[in-house]
Formats: structure tokens, sequence, C-alpha cells
């Protein structure tokens, strides 16, 4: 073969030509190509914008994969059982993190539990007044504040407000020099306020708290709430979506635990945060009690989400942020 394309450059000459050819008509700009992956990167607001393009297929994807499953999402199981017919799926890949992170994205803290994926956290490194909110119930088993303690490590002035009502303080993890920048409260977070004397646990909203410190904005909120961010998530995050005002944070990090929940239930919650605008760039399963016991379900997950709606560091520029919006001074 190698003989005959020696001896006759014409028949060489002629397959070079076919192969070049065929290569041009498949190729861009004759092919058909999604327009994700075409859209080229000028910069934050073009980077976000192919993230909401990626997203907008998944919230397509989504109602197909319900269809097929269902046909309506009442007639889907979070876990189906191992019995026929055995549809090959878990609650979890309706939800796929799929919005891109237009930063760094860096996993935050201990490496297994404790660690969290945040999306830019360059973007407050140097931010005058960072605030970060950390909200917990560590039911006095994984008290661990790695999370924190690599946040006030890597940033000049975030400072983190945290709230675990089973426990007095932050974890053994934030050395006693960083301490100034810490405040605690043993409170837990509610759907409303219920913090009189004869209640225990004192419970407030997000809101209550923010008043109490004098905040407008929070960058990053955590929320691990065992089980209780359906309904409070519901109730802080509702009247926003009502009135169309901007959550007030810039990104979620939040565990999800599929108790007593069942598909549509969770469907609706979790479509009350994406027309809140907030969008899951990055997700974990924990498989550590999985593996403690198979014949449990993977029913808790890590969400990292980004919040796309108003005015915050993560999609906005400094010089493109208004003083009105409340997320505050910036250095470049
Ligand atoms: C994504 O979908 C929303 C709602 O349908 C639409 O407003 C938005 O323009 C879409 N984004 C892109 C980049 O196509």
């Amino acid at each position: 073969m190698a003989a005959a394309f020696l001896r006759s450059p014409r028949f060489t000459l002629f397959i070079v030509v076919v192969i070049c050819g065929s290569l041009l008509v498949l190729a861009p700009p004759f092919s058909n190509r999604a327009a994700p992956f075409t859209l080229v990167d000028e910069g934050l607001a073009s980077r976000l914008a192919r993230s909401d393009k990626i997203y907008n297929a998944t919230l397509r994807n989504r109602k197909e994969l319900i269809k097929k499953y269902g046909p309506s999402p009442e007639d889907i199981a979070l876990f189906p059982p191992d019995t026929p017919p055995r549809p090959p799926y878990t609650v979890w890949d309706f939800f796929p993190a799929s919005y891109n992170c237009p930063h760094e994205l860096v996993r935050i803290g201990a490496l297994g539990d404790g660690g969290k994926w945040v999306c830019g956290l360059s973007r407050v490194v140097k931010k005058p007044g960072c605030v970060v909110y950390s909200i917990v119930i560590s039911l006095g088993i994984n008290h661990e504040s790695s999370f924190e303690a690599d946040i006030l490590k890597n940033t000049d002035d975030c400072r983190i407000w945290g709230y675990d009502f089973s426990v007095r303080k932050f974890g053994p993890q934030i050395p006693i020099l960083r301490w100034h920048r810490t405040y605690f409260k043993p409170y837990a977070l509610g759907g409303q306020d219920k913090h009189e004397a004869t209640d225990d646990p004192k419970m407030y909203t997000l809101n209550t708290l923010m008043k109490q410190n004098g905040h407008t904005h929070i960058d990053i909120l955590k929320i691990d709430i065992e089980g209780w961010e359906f309904d409070t998530l519901t109730a802080l995050i509702q009247p926003y979506v009502d009135s169309g005002t901007p959550l007030p944070f810039g990104q979620l990090q939040l565990e999800v635990h599929l108790w007593s929940k069942n598909f549509p239930q969770f469907l609706k919650w979790w479509e009350i945060l994406e027309s809140a605008g907030l969008r899951p760039f990055m997700t974990e399963p924990n498989l550590v009690y999985l593996n403690y016991n198979p014949n449990r379900m993977s029913d808790l997950a890590e969400y990292s989400f980004l919040n796309t709606k108003g005015e915050n560091v993560f999609t906005h520029n400094p010089h493109q942020i208004s003083l009105e919006s409340g997320v505050g001074a910036l250095s470049e």
C-alpha cells in the first residue's frame, strides 16, 4: 500500500485533497454546534451568559427526564427500589450542578466532612468588610470549623458570624489570633422569630440576624441545619421571589438532607431556589453514611449555589456595583 502512494504522487494528492475537504465540511463553521461550546470568553459577563445557557439546557433536560421516568413528578421515586423495572436513576440525576462557576473553584476547609466548594474566593480576598455567615446544627458531633478557619486565613477582612444552638463556640481550628474576626451566638435559624425567654432554642430569621448585625448583604452563606433547610429556606426565600427582590447573599453552601421528603416536594422546593436566581455550581453526595450502612439511601448531598440575581462580588465587577445595593465597598 505504501509503495502505491510512493509510485503514484497524483493518487496521493487526490487522497490528501479528499481528506482535507471532508475535514473542512465536518468542522466549524459548517457544523451546527450548540451555543455554549462556541461562546468566546470576553470577561465575566460573557462567562455568566455561557453558564446561563448551559443551565437552561439542564432545565430542559430535567423536564425530559421527568417525562421519561414519570411522566409526572408524582410518579418519580427519590430512590427507586431494587425491583423491576429498576429505572436507572436517583433523585440527584435530576439536579446536576451544571452552572459553571465563572471564577476559580476551590474546596475550602478540611478534605471530607467540613470542607465546602466555593466559587471565586479570590473576589473577597481583599474586600473590605467581607461578610460570611455560617449557620449549623452540629449536634455536638462534628464540631469543627475548618471551613471558617480557611476563610479567615485566606482573606484580609472577612469576618464570620456563626450560629449553632447546640454548641457554645466555634471549633478548635480557629487560632486565637483570628478570634477578633469571629462572632458566635447559640441561636437557631428559623422561618420565623421565636426568641422569648422561654424559647429553647432561640430561633431567628436570617433577616433578623442581619438587622442585629447591621448587615444588608452577606458574601458567603453556609447552611447545614439537618433537614430544617426545607421549611426554613422556603420561608426565607419565598418573599424575595414574590417581590422580585434579589436575595441578600452572593453564594450559598447548603447541605441537603432528603429525610421524609418525596420527589414532588423536593422538586417544588428546588424550583423556589431556582426562581430566586440560585444556580448550583458544585455538588457532592455524602457517601460516608452509605458506606457504614449499604441499606441506606444516599440521601445527603452538599450543594453550592451562586446567586445570579442582583449585584454581588461574584457576578459583578467592582465598578458595576451600585452603592445602594448594600454589597459594600470593594477594592479591585
Ligand atoms: C435562559 O432561560 C431564561 C428563561 O427562559 C431566559 O430568560 C434566558 O435568556 C436564557 N438564557 C440564555 C443565555 O439563553
